[in-house]
């Protein structure tokens, strides 16, 4: 997705970026190097939990060590003997540590782990950054060759056949030819069906031409976009959802009773709490509200909340816009954006150094909620959101006239902190 963002073609493939210098994105960098020598858990509920993770992470240490000893991984840099007796040493110690159950905590055994990311972790990033940088190279390149593919392929213009069928609060989408069961819930169908219908009034108020609003294209435009989504998320049920969680309804009835905020940034017609907003897919989602992505929206006044997804090159391109956008008008604009309190993130840091940033705070992990990047199916409603496990950063970028409209005040501020802080765990679970 992130790589979208430098895609030059005048005519792209809707999903897949086409191949364009860097080839090795940051943010795939950054996640792929996070993986080694595995992605750990950082928040087990219970020490038996803590102590599993941190076995785990121990035996893979000493796998990976193995495999880049034997040339197992190829390009790997082979780590010298002081480095293999180094990571040897931090292993046994760390084995002592957690030997003697009685005098650990779920925390301690979280901060033991996090310290050896830093130091074993570390090392075997650096050394695996030959093959990091092929495997992003190479998924780059794969990405080019299936959107040209998929361009040779004659587009199917005929409409989709689809099914629907609702059993109690699910609705099974079927699609002729397509073998997967799709579902979503009732309650975001019936979103759907008002964001379509929002649509549709828009439409007919505005032109007079005719156009084939029937139930069928109504049920097609849910198909192409569940499609959408469904490839754009990944195969396993939990794919892709970070790039999709949400701040809670319950923020944004604060941001628009205090700051008139009626839009979202950067959101998709399954996670957008208002009736307009800006997508990753305009062929899709336009029939639900979507005006396209943030980089084609030119507003010249209004309040917008942004919560994007936690890429350096998407923040990036999103600080370049809204400084460009607050500049170039006198009318009032405001944004409140947002996104982890990552301190080495430069877009993150971008935004307290702007000359438009007129407030920023930040939010104390497991003190507010998101809403899970796949609450289109949940059907579990205690498991809709979920504790943050980072700290956010709240920044508001505005011109004069936004700061006056829309001044975050001492007094807002505090009580929006206070609304957010009720949300914790506590209260819901
Ligand atoms: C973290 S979610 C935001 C969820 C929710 N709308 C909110 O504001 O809390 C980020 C959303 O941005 C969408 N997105 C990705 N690229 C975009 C773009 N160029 N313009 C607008 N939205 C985009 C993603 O598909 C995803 O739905």
């Amino acid at each position: 997705m992130e790589r979208r963002t430098i895609d030059k073609s005048s005519n792209p493939d809707p999903l897949l970026p086409t191949l364009t210098e860097p080839y090795v994105g940051p943010s795939l960098f950054r996640e792929m190097s996070e993986d080694v020598p595995i992605k750990v858990h950082m928040m087990p509920k219970t020490l038996e939990d803590a102590i599993n993770n941190f076995e785990t992470y121990l035996k893979s240490t000493e796998v990976m060590c193995e495999n880049i000893q034997k040339d197992k991984v190829e390009d790997a840099e082979k780590l010298t003997q002081q480095e293999l007796q180094d990571i040897n040493d931090q292993i046994k110690e760390a084995r002592d540590y957690i030997y003697d159950r009685s005098s650990i905590t779920i925390q301690s055994v979280v901060d033991k782990l996090k310290s050896l990311q830093k130091k074993s972790g570390l090392l075997l990033q650096q050394k695996l950054k030959t093959p990091i940088e092929r495997v992003c190279t190479d998924l780059a390149k794969l990405c080019d060759t299936y959107a040209k593919d998929i361009k040779k392929i004659k587009e199917n213009s005929s409409p989709l056949l689809v099914i629907t069928k609702r059993e109690h609060s699910v609705v099974n989408i079927e699609i002729q030819g397509w073998d997967e069961n799709l579902t979503m819930n009732a309650s975001h169908f019936n979103k759907l069906i008002q964001l379509y219908n929002v649509w549709v009034n828009r439409r007919k108020s505005r032109s007079r031409s005719y156009y084939d609003y029937t139930d069928s294209h109504l049920k097609n435009c849910i198909a192409r976009l569940i499609l959408r989504y469904h490839t754009f998320f990944g195969t396993e049920s939990y794919h892709g959802v970070g790039l999709q969680g949400a701040i809670t309804p319950r923020t944004f009835q604060y941001l628009s009773r205090h700051f008139d905020v009626t839009m979202e940034c950067f959101a998709s017609p399954l996670n957008c709490y208002y009736p307009q907003f800006c997508s990753a897919f305009i062929d899709t989602d336009r029939f639900f509200g979507s005006c396209g992505s943030f980089f084609d929206f030119y507003p010249q006044s209004g309040s917008f909340e942004a919560n994007p997804p936690f890429t350096e090159e998407i923040m990036n391109k999103m600080v370049d816009h809204m400084e460009e956008l607050l500049g170039a008008t006198d009318l009032p604009l405001s944004f409140i954006i947002f996104v982890p309190n990552w301190t080495d993130c430069s877009p993150i840091i971008r935004l307290s150094e702007s000359k438009y940033s007129t407030k920023v705070l930040i939010l104390n992990a497991k003190e507010h909620r998101y809403v899970t990047g796949a609450q289109h199916k949940e059907l579990r409603p205690h498991r809709l959101e979920y504790d943050s496990v980072h700290e956010t950063k709240v920044a508001f970028l505005q011109n004069k006239a936004g700061s006056d409209k829309w001044k975050p005040t001492d007094s807002k501020i505090e009580d929006m902190k206070r609304v957010l802080a009720n949300e914790s765990a506590s209260q819901w679970e």
